[in-house]
């Protein structure tokens, strides 16, 4: 009884009310908590955004210096939870690693299922926040063949990060500060992005009251498809096929004849250039000036300057979106493609976590439960096996 929409994959339908973050597609705006996604990546730092996702409103000082301090003192992770991740195989994906540590993490936590109590949730949003490099990094370390390294706490949240991926000995690695900065200001882009696909996995899972482990897990899983978070690695794998600026033309008319797609470009939301992109294009000019040069950002930057001026693009309103650099940037830091999805979900950890808050707060949401509209068999009588065959 009731009515039932069908909507397959929640088009038109809002799940939840929410008031962490802000999309206005067809004028190109994002905003967290209200604060323009542009001032947020110029003017703040990762730690600082999570903050004000999580809790709504900017830190003062001190309260800034408190999450800070307890982020940066719960990066370390129990022993076995390393020895778990020591058993994968060398060439498990970094991405099926992240989902297993993050669901195993539940097991170390029981206090975790307590959700009525507001500091208990608040002690596992800050543990989440501050081990999801950790176990990124060792993702990343076990496919190399190389020995964990652990957290090193004078770092600040990005060095550190940085430090657990490329670190050898104890001196031989120091992040150059540039490309600290940009990696920062990637994870804020990725910090929310309102009810996408593993947002709402995350909801749906945490609507059930299982513990934020597990919920987090489920969005992990969720971002580890290849229509979520796979999309600036075929950005490069497109890039690389071109090869030279002078196979743009034959390209751009392959894809306006339908064989392939401009992978980078358009957005279900976006019908406007999206903000991360022009942040996103600054950033990665940043961090080839410290890397050096990739003869594919020539080819990315005219093929923009192309699309952006093509009719089939413009009058389809398909602009850059946030993965068209991305990828770039990523592949500058040496990062093989299978951690790209790894980066997002570490940037995306402050948004999940706000949501689940959001939604365990919220007295008036139900456990998820869509309704179906039946298309099987109806009511008929069943013959025993010993009848039927
Ligand atoms: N290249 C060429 N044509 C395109 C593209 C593209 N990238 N995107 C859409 N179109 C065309 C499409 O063929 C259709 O044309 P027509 O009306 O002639 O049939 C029209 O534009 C509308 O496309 P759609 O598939 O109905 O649009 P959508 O809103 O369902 O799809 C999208 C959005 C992101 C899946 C799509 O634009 C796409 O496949 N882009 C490439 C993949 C990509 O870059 N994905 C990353 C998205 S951003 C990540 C995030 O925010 O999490």
């Amino acid at each position: 009884p009731g009515l039932a929409v069908y909507d397959p994959g929640f088009v038109n339908t809002a799940s939840c009310r929410s008031s962490v973050t802000y999309i206005d597609g067809e004028a190109g705006v994002l905003e967290y908590r209200g604060y323009p996604i542009e001032q947020l990546a110029e003017g703040s730092n990762f730690l600082e955004v999570a903050y004000l996702l999580v809790h709504g409103s900017l830190p003062s000082k001190a309260e800034y210096d408190a999450w800070v301090h307890d982020i940066t003192y719960h990066t370390f992770v129990h022993e076995n939870i390393k020895s778990f991740m020591e058993g994968f195989r060398y060439d498990a994906h970094p991405m099926g690693m992240l989902m297993a540590s993050v669901g195993a993490l539940s097991t170390f936590y029981p206090d975790a299922t307590n959700l009525k109590d507001a500091d208990n949730r608040h002690l596992q949003i800050v543990r989440m926040i501050a081990k999801m490099p950790t176990l990124g990094a060792w993702s990343f370390r076990n496919a190399q063949g190389k020995p964990f390294v652990y957290p090193d706490n004078e770092l600040g949240y990005t060095a550190n990060f940085l430090s657990m991926l490329f670190k050898m000995s104890e001196r031989d690695y120091i992040a150059d500060e540039r490309l600290v900065r940009a990696l920062d200001v990637l994870f804020i882009l990725h910090a929310d992005h309102e009810q996408n696909c593993s947002t709402n996995a995350v909801r749906s899972v945490g609507s059930s009251q299982v513990d934020p482990y597990s919920a987090v897990a489920a969005g992990v899983a969720a971002l580890y498809g290849p229509l979520h978070g796979g999309a600036n690695e075929a950005v490069l794998k497109s890039l690389k096929r071109i090869g030279s600026k002078e196979n743009i033309p034959d390209f751009i008319k392959g894809v306006k004849d339908g064989n392939e797609r401009l992978m980078g470009f358009g957005h279900r939301v976006y019908k406007n250039y999206d903000p991360r992109a022009r942040i996103i294009k600054q950033a990665a000019m940043d961090v080839f000036e410290v890397t050096g040069t990739n003869p594919l950002l020539d080819i990315a930057l005219e093929l923009e300057k192309i699309a952006l001026e093509d009719d089939y693009f413009v009058s389809r309103k398909l602009y850059p979106n946030v993965d068209f650099y991305s990828g770039l940037i990523y592949e500058a830091f040496q990062f093989p493609p299978e951690m790209f999805t790894v980066l997002f979900a570490i940037g995306r950890t402050p948004g999940w976590l706000a949501q689940w808050l959001e939604l365990v707060q919220d007295k008036e949401q139900k456990i998820a439960r869509p309704k179906q509209i039946y298309t099987g068999e109806r009511t008929r009588d069943f013959t025993p096996a010993s009848e039927r065959w």
